[in-house]
């Protein structure tokens, strides 16, 4: 039996179809927005024309479903993983799908039929005082769909903390928080088992501020006297909000973790520095967003020298034992450059290169200037694209292949290319725009903005066309036989 060929995770039929749903749920969910995505790029670019409020809905149904569908998939991940180590629950595993869908269609629902264009941040008092464009019902069905979808991942989440409970005993030991400072470290303790743990930790609660938060709203938008502390809901949504988008790359990483060992054929054992990394991040990433309210003067002080100094120290220790620890799982181990080993690696590049940005937003004077420019987009789509869904994609290869020796086909490594090519071309034209102050969110440029709106349109084309690529290919391989997608 090949290292890539493991029995611990073939799937049974029920447990197969439901994975199923969630890879090509994300797979058409991000080709679908993609293609809103470059309607608006191009619409600022001047090449096509979309009226104001459409580029609105058009922006918040994308911002929204990118999100969200980006915490659906790599949610299968961690599922798909854990519960090697851990019994995990199908039925909760479904019913968050179904929950999502449920929200889903609230969501493009309050959008697309009654007009709500608030974007997917939710900020109060915002969603409902729309100057009439929207009625209160729209902006309370877009929060009653982000609640149901919170709903759904909390119930993962618990279902995840009692199995790792189970075998674990607690949280903390699942974390192996007792070999930070010393003690012969197990060296079978799995990677996974330290990831999802932070993630159930930080998104579990993320989630948790996130749902008070839109209850807080909903009560708001029907009893208007019911007011909330402005700063407080804001602190809140964004609390959530940053959590929420980190702990999609923190789900997604136990794909490189899991992976890459059996393409390298080295094992990825966890280590003192990995542990401390983790532990680190579980702590960080919880007190990093107030570099999200830089501008916001009324925030004590302190807070937000906080939020700078941990910008510059948050993501890193687990991205660079990460990313230290690929390159030297990799290096001289003679692996062959299939899809999987090529995205999963490129997505080491993707996540590393694409915080550089953030960390430089998160310097309290420069953030003055660039906050709400293109800079922030770039800095979020490199990542998003080339780091967290290049080790979806790179995960999803990894279920369509039938042999360890399967060769990519030239369509593949075309694909692979041209989303390369064309990801570092759109992010680093919206950082270009950024750079050049082009503010974020303006359904209409400038005529000097235009030419990097035309420029960052033409590169994005060319992301949709290797997605679509990628989606053809993976959905065909998860639909083509019973026994492939989950035979190893
Ligand atoms: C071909 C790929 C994509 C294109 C062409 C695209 C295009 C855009 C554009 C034009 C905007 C509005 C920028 C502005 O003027 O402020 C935007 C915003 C956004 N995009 Fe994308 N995008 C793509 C992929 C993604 C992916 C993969 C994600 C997440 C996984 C994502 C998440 C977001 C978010 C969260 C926003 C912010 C919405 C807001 O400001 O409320 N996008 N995108």
């Amino acid at each position: 039996m090949s290292a890539l060929h493991q029995p611990a995770e073939t799937l049974p039929r029920r447990e197969r179809i439901v994975l199923n749903l969630y890879a090509i749920t994300g797979l058409v969910v991000l080709v679908l927005m993609m293609l809103g995505g470059v309607a608006m790029r191009m619409a600022q670019g001047t090449w096509i024309e979309l009226p104001p409020d459409l580029f609105y809905q058009i922006m918040t149904a994308h911002g929204a479903a990118m999100v969200g569908i980006a915490g659906l998939t790599s949610s299968a991940v961690m599922w798909y993983f854990l519960r090697q180590y851990v019994r995990l629950s199908t039925g909760i595993f479904l019913a968050n799908y179904v929950l999502f869908m449920i929200g889903a269609v609230l969501i493009l629902g309050s959008i697309f039929a009654l007009q709500y264009g608030g974007g997917w941040t939710f900020l109060y008092p915002l969603p409902v005082k729309s100057n009439g464009m929207w009625s209160v019902h729209a902006a309370a069905g877009f929060m009653l769909g982000f609640l149901l979808i919170g709903v759904g991942f909390v119930l993962f989440y618990l279902d995840a903390t009692l199995a790792i409970l189970r075998v674990y005993g607690n949280l903390g030991r699942a974390l192996g928080l007792q070999w930070l400072f010393g003690g012969a470290i197990d060296k079978s303790h799995p990677p996974t088992v330290v990831a999802s743990a932070m993630v159930i930790i930080v998104n579990g609660l993320g989630t948790l501020c996130g749902a008070v938060v839109l209850v807080l709203c909903l009560v708001n938008a029907y009893v208007p006297a019911f007011e909330l502390n402005a700063l407080l809901a804001k602190n809140m949504t964004y609390f959530f909000g940053h959590v929420f988008i980190n702990a999609t790359i923190y789900m997604g990483v136990i794909a490189v973790y899991e992976l890459l060992p059996r393409y390298s054929g080295r094992p990825w054992g966890v280590s003192r520095p990995f542990l401390w990394a983790w532990a680190a991040s579980t702590v960080m990433v919880l007190i990093v967003y107030p570099h999200h309210l830089l501008m916001d003067f009324v925030m004590p002080s302190w807070i937000l020298v906080m939020g700078q100094i941990i910008s510059f120290t948050n993501g890193m220790p687990v991205l660079v034992v990460t990313a230290y620890g690929a390159l030297t799982n990799v290096h001289r181990s003679g692996m062959r450059w299939s899809m999987p080993a090529k995205l999963l690696l490129l997505s080491m590049f993707g996540w590393a290169a694409g915080v550089i940005p953030a960390i430089i937003d998160g310097i309290i004077s420069v953030n003055r200037v660039m906050h709400n420019t293109l800079w922030v987009p770039g800095h979020f789509h490199f990542y998003l694209l080339l780091g967290l869904w290049a080790m979806l994609f790179g995960f999803m290869y990894h279920l369509i292949r039938t042999r360890a020796d399967e060769p990519d086909s030239a369509v593949d490594r075309l694909g692979f290319l041209a989303y390369l090519v064309g990801g570092l071309g759109f992010s680093g034209m919206l950082l270009m725009a950024g750079r050049a102050s082009v503010p974020r969110r303006w359904a209409v440029h400038l005529p000097e903005w235009v030419p990097y709106a035309q420029a960052s349109s033409l590169a994005a084309i060319l992301v949709v066309l290797a997605t679509i690529v990628f989606a053809v290919r993976i959905i065909s391989g998860l639909l083509r036989a019973p026994d492939v997608g989950t035979a190893h």
